[in-house]
C-alpha cells in the first residue's frame, strides 16, 4: 500500500512521474522536487550529493516503496551512496537509458545531452564503459534547463541555441541521442527537428520503464482504482503548481512546501 517515492531537482523529474502514471496509473506517488536549490546541473558533485541525500533521506522517510532519483545530476551524484544508504530499491535514470541507446544504437555513435554536472561526473560513459565499439560523444546544453523553467518550448531563440548545442553531435554523425536530462523530453521537439536523423531515448521514460520492471520483479506493485499523488516543494508551491501544470497538464495540483530538509 506504500507510494513510490520520486525526487528531482524540480520540475524535470515530473516528465519521469507522468511516464510512471502512464505505465503505473494506479500507484500511489509522492514526488520531491527541491526548487528552493535547483537547478543542480550548475553546481559541483559535492554539492549536489549532500542536497540529494537530504532529499531522498526526507523521502525515504515517508514510507514509500521504492525510491526514484528522476534526476540525472542527482542519479550521477548519489547513485552509489543511495544504494548504500537505504533499504529500499533505488530507480535511477542513467543506466536504463544507457541501455536503451546501446540496444537501439547501429552504428555505435551514440550521443548524450546533459547538464554539466552529469558531463563532468561522466556517468555516462561509465555506463556504457563495458560495451564493446560503442563511442560516446557528451554535449552539456546547460541553457535548456533554463528555458524549460521558464516555460519555453518552442521559438527562434531555443531553436538558435539547439543549432548551436547540437552542431557538434551532427558532426559526430550519432544515430541515438540520449535525452541526458529530464527537463529535456519537454523539448523533444526542437531536439528532434535539429537532430531529425537520430532516435532520442528520453531517460524519463527509460526510467518508468525500470520502475515497472523493478516493482514487478519485486512483487511490489498495488494498483488501486483511486491512487493518491503527493507534490511536495522546497520552494514556492504556488510557482511549482503553475509551471507543473503549465508544462505537464493537470495532475500537479495541491502542491506542499515542505521547510525541513536544509
Ligand atoms: N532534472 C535535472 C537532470 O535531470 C536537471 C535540472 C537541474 O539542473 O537541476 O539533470
Amino acid at each position: 500500500m506504500r507510494p513510490i517515492g520520486v525526487f528531482d531537482s524540480g520540475f524535470g523529474g515530473l516528465t519521469v512521474a507522468r511516464a510512471i502514471m502512464d505505465q503505473l496509473p494506479g500507484e500511489d506517488m509522492v514526488y520531491l522536487g527541491d526548487t528552493a536549490r535547483a537547478p543542480y546541473g550548475t553546481k559541483s558533485l559535492p554539492e549536489v550529493r549532500e542536497y540529494a541525500l537530504e532529499c531522498l533521506d526526507y523521502l525515504a522517510n515517508q514510507d514509500v516503496k521504492a525510491l526514484v532519483i528522476a534526476c540525472n545530476s542527482a542519479s550521477s551524484a548519489v547513485l552509489r551512496d543511495a544504494r548504500e544508504r537505504y533499504d529500499l530499491p533505488i530507480i535511477d535514470v542513467i543506466l536504463p537509458s544507457a541501455r536503451r541507446a546501446v540496444k537501439l544504437s547501429k552504428s555505435g555513435r551514440i550521443g548524450v545531452v546533459c547538464t554539466q554536472a552529469t558531463a563532468n561526473s561522466l556517468s555516462y560513459d561509465d555506463a556504457v564503459a563495458a560495451v564493446p565499439d560503442v563511442e560516446l560523444v557528451t554535449q552539456p546544453c546547460p541553457r535548456f534547463v533554463e528555458f524549460v523553467e521558464a516555460g519555453v518550448t518552442s521559438g527562434a531563440e531555443l531553436l538558435q541555441t539547439a543549432q548551436e548545442y547540437l552542431l557538434p553531435l551532427r558532426a559526430a554523425a550519432i544515430d541515438t541521442l540520449i535525452l541526458g536530462c529530464t527537463h529535456y523530453p519537454l523539448l523533444s521537439g526542437v531536439i528532434s527537428y535539429v537532430m531529425e536523423d537520430a532516435t532520442l531515448v528520453s531517460s524519463a521514460e527509460e526510467c518508468a520503464k525500470e520502475t515497472y520492471a523493478t516493482l514487478t520483479d519485486l512483487a511490489l506493485l498495488n494498483p488501486s482504482p483511486d491512487p493518491t499523488r503527493r507534490f511536495l516543494t522546497t520552494g514556492a508551491p504556488a510557482l511549482f503548481e503553475t509551471l507543473g501544470k503549465r508544462l505537464l497538464g493537470g495532475f500537479v495540483s495541491q502542491v506542499e512546501q515542505v521547510y525541513t530538509i536544509s
